[in-house]
């Protein structure tokens, strides 16, 4: 009863049989997969290669087995091996032998391709979706934050004085960039591959446009075997997805620093920690542990997918059913990471006191003082000198820069005058590098509207696309 068992003169051994199939998870395309079918259907009437009765019948057919799916009353079986096989019998059961006129001048080749093109294009515009809410909350956190000092570091060494909006705002380019690449990649990802039949296309007088049009697909692909062959949109996905999750894993990281006692920068809502089962003091970020954690299971899809594909000779094989799991796991690794990124950042506690008593402390407007001897006329090197034994001195005695008397300052440096003592404040040294992209807070509020210009872009973007 194999719907190719026609040349076959032996059942199919049991456990090749369970090897085999993938229904375990490709039930997960069977809205797709009827999606596809109906617009196949159509076509095929439309085309007259099939009569308009038969086209009727199938249609219907389709739709009572997508509301038995939908509802969760159908049963799938092993032996059917894959979705597109157990919709196919699923529909005969139903209108009988004329259900299977669906599968004229088409194959599971160009069937599956179709199904994955579908489910990544709609996933394609969540995660663009859940990346600019991303995007639109850290921008929010940031606008409450434009006179928030804290230290930036480099080496996880206090470095500079910046806005906390400054390095909110970093994120929110890296997601970004994120974005872009989501959406350059929909032109990939919304290429037909349907009517490429097994390998080498159909004999049939089908009509690809119309298949193209209803599905809501641009182009389609001008070559069968690359059509039946390609999974470079799928490694695309895994790659971004990948980045996203990279991305993430560096916003986590320092969200458990930060909430951590030895920061004590935020803190992060209760709603979104957990205890420990001994210590009942703890709260501990598992949150963001879990997405820095994860990002790890993501990576290693795109490897897996990468190393499936390599040296596959065209057309189809086999192999290439081992691309699904790993794209479903991605899929639903990413939405829950991005969910519960947007409401940690939009309910975090914020602690501007702290941050600021930490970037007044650890030199972090030694470069500021250099930069004023040169505008003294001091050479750069030279100050750089000078800065530095200022600072040692200051180490030995348990003092800041801003603890110094002018005397004291003036010993090391005869140029030094009473106006550094307002240059030297954080928020002056913040403001000081008003240079494109820099801290100021001239800068930021300039950046800050042009990000909101850029999300209502994507937003504007989602609502015109297809899913
Ligand atoms: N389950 C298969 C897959 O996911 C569908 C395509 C099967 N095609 C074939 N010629 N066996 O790759």
């Amino acid at each position: 009863m194999k719907l190719w068992g026609g040349r076959f003169t032996k059942p199919t051994n049991q456990l090749v049989e369970e090897y085999t199939a993938s229904i375990g998870f490709d039930k997960k395309l069977a809205e797709e997969d009827i999606r596809g079918s109906l617009a196949h259907v159509r076509m095929l009437g439309k085309c007259g290669i099939l009569p308009m009765e038969d086209v009727q019948a199938i249609e219907k057919g389709l739709l009572i087995v997508r509301e038995r799916i939908r509802s969760g009353q159908a049963e799938f079986s092993v032996a059917l091996e894959d979705i597109h096989m157990n919709i196919e019998k699923m529909l005969t059961d139903e209108i009988g032998p004329v259900g299977g006129k669906l599968h004229t001048g088409r194959s599971r080749n160009d069937q599956v391709s179709i199904d994955m093109h579908l489910y990544v294009r709609a996933h394609t515009v969540e995660m663009v979706q859940g990346l600019t809410e991303l995007r639109q909350a850290l921008v929010e956190k940031a606008e409450e934050h434009i006179d928030t000092i804290l230290p930036g570091y480099t080496h996880l060494q206090r470095a500079q004085p910046v806005r906390f909006a400054h390095h909110l705002l970093a994120y929110v380019d890296m997601f970004g960039r994120d974005v872009e690449r989501l959406i350059d990649s929909y032109k990939r990802v919304n290429t037909m591959p349907l009517g490429s039949g097994a390998i080498a296309g159909t004999t049939f007088p089908i009509d690809r446009e119309m298949v193209a049009e209803e599905l809501g697909f641009d182009r389609m692909y001008d070559n069968s075997m690359d059509a039946v062959s390609d999974r470079d949109f799928l490694v695309e996905f895994l790659n971004h997805a990948s980045l996203i999750m990279m991305h993430l894993s560096r916003l986590s990281e320092e969200l458990i620093l930060w909430s951590s006692e030895e920061f004590g920068y935020i803190e992060l809502d209760d709603a979104f920690c957990t205890g420990s089962s001994m210590m009942p003091q703890k709260k501990n970020p598992d949150v963001p542990e879990l997405i820095r954690g994860k990002t790890g299971r993501v990576m290693g899809h795109w490897v897996a997918l990468m190393t499936t594909l390599k040296a596959l000779p065209l057309t189809y094989n086999k192999d290439m059913q081992e691309d699904k799991e790993g794209v479903f796991d991605t899929v639903e690794t990413l939405t829950g990471a991005l969910a519960l990124t947007v409401p940690m950042i939009r309910e975090m506690k914020v602690k501007a006191d702290v941050m600021k008593r930490n970037a007044e402390k650890g030199f972090t407007n030694a470069t500021d003082l250099a930069d004023y001897l040169v505008t003294k006329g001091v050479p750069f090197r030279q100050a750089h000198e000078i800065v530095g034994r200022l600072v040692l001195h200051c180490i030995g005695e348990g003092k800041g820069l801003l603890d110094l008397t002018l005397e004291e300052l003036q010993s090391f440096s005869p140029e030094i005058d009473v106006d550094i003592f307002d240059k030297l404040q954080v928020e002056s040294v913040a403001d000081a590098r008003n240079t494109r992209g820099g801290t100021s807070k001239k800068q930021i509020c300039h950046v800050l509207d042009k990000k909101k210009g850029e999300i209502n872009e994507t937003f504007a973007w989602i609502r015109s696309v297809k899913v």
